[in-house]
């Protein structure tokens, strides 16, 4: 197949800024971007057995987390810079930012450049709603979101598009939160409550998300909240030190991960003995092990969010890409006349002192 971004310049990657994603999301449509790329993170999950796998390589501070997430399928390559930084917001920046490298395993060069913060949000979302297709309650229309921060509208937008979730019980410690999302999701097909304490929020819910972020041992969901038949949408327990649910409702659970190695150290389930069971997504998606059973089983997804999201959200970024201007190419890679002479290229810089100072000599 020919390359579609192919220009004979060696030099130039196609790079997606925050503009270009914003106008690539819009003009495709959330919903059918979240749902087509809910399609590749499956198809890649359906082929777990291909891809490179290691824990995301972690730099912990005592603010945040700095974490690279590489993965390969033998084709592409792909990796994720991506921080987690709770006390961000207060300062104006995001809690999560990230951008992602989609390389040519052939000839070692990057295909795509791109942000990631938003695409990262979509990607979380999208495998959210991925893991609820095979484990919440079959019909389920109402979910509480508690955490309303930054995270909060794409996961009730992949809940919407592939669930049908259409009732909404927001709930965050900072009631400007929870409002900030109620004026976002207007007139997008929810019904929506504000409540004014988690266990309200919980009222009726036959999904919860939970995506709050506080770096420590936080307790948002405890035990006597969780009904049976529940399911339990993890997603703001991800660093070492840093998780949501009150051990007692993880031993009622039957627990779902991406990848065990990662998440026994920065899920829900570092609480836990380390070979305390859970069952792999993947094993469910491709109908090795069982997702919801029956009606009274709470599940649990806990999420901490894998390398192999990213590598489909990249691969569906430049897949979507293809034919439109929603990007820019960076002269990002020295591609010297004779591949050796990288010196030579330098040398023969217009202006280059180098050559000055030759000439004077
Ligand atoms: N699993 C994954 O793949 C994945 C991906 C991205 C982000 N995350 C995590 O998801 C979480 C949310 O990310 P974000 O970008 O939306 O962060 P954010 O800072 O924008 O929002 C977090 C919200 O949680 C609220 N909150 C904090 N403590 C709370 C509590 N006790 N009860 C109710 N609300 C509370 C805050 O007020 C804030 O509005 C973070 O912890 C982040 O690390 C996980």
């Amino acid at each position: 197949m020919t390359d579609p971004f192919a220009h004979g310049q060696l030099n130039l990657v196609p790079f997606v800024s925050v503009h270009h994603m914003m106008e690539l999301v819009l003009e495709i449509g959330v919903e059918r971007f979240l749902t087509e790329l809910t399609g590749y993170i499956e198809e890649d999950f359906r082929r777990w057995e291909a891809f490179d796998k290691t824990p995301r390589v972690a730099s912990h501070s005592r603010e945040g987390v700095i974490e690279l997430m590489p993965t390969s399928d033998g084709k592409h390559y792909g990796f994720k810079y991506v921080n987690g930084h709770p006390k961000n917001t207060r300062e104006g920046r995001q809690t999560v930012t990230a951008f992602g490298v989609y390389a040519d395993v052939g000839n070692g060069y990057p295909l795509l450049i791109s942000e990631m913060t938003i695409l990262t949000a979509l990607r979380t979302a999208a495998t959210s709603a991925l893991a609820g297709k095979y484990l919440a309650p079959k019909g389920a229309r109402t979910m509480a979101l508690i955490g309303n921060g930054a995270q909060a509208e794409f996961q009730a937008m992949a809940f919407k598009a592939l669930l049908g979730i259409d009732r909404l019980r927001l709930y965050d410690i900072d009631h400007a939160a929870s409002e900030k999302c109620l004026r976002n999701l207007a007139g997008l097909g929810f019904d929506m409550t504000v409540c004014g304490t988690a266990e309200d929020a919980m009222e009726g819910a036959e999904i919860v998300t939970t995506a709050t972020a506080d770096k420590q041992y936080a307790t948002i969901l405890t035990d006597n909240m969780v009904g049976a038949g529940i399911h339990i949408n993890a997603v703001g327990g991800d660093c070492p030190g840093k998780t949501e649910l009150h051990r007692d409702i993880l031993t009622r659970s039957d627990i779902f991960v991406e990848y065990p190695p990662q998440t026994r150290i920065e899920g829900e389930i570092q609480q836990l003995e380390p070979d305390h069971p859970v069952e792999e997504l993947w094993r469910v998606i491709t109908g090795q092990a069982a997702g919801r059973r029956e009606a009274g089983q709470i599940t649990l997804f806990d999420s901490v969010g894998f390398a192999t999201e990213d590598f489909s959200a990249l691969r569906y970024v430049r897949d979507r890409l293809a034919g439109t201007d929603h990007y820019v190419n960076l002269d990002l890679l020295a591609d010297p006349d004779e591949p050796r002479d990288l010196f030579g290229m330098l040398l023969r810089f217009p202006g280059s002192s180098l050559l000055a100072s030759r000439r004077r000599a």
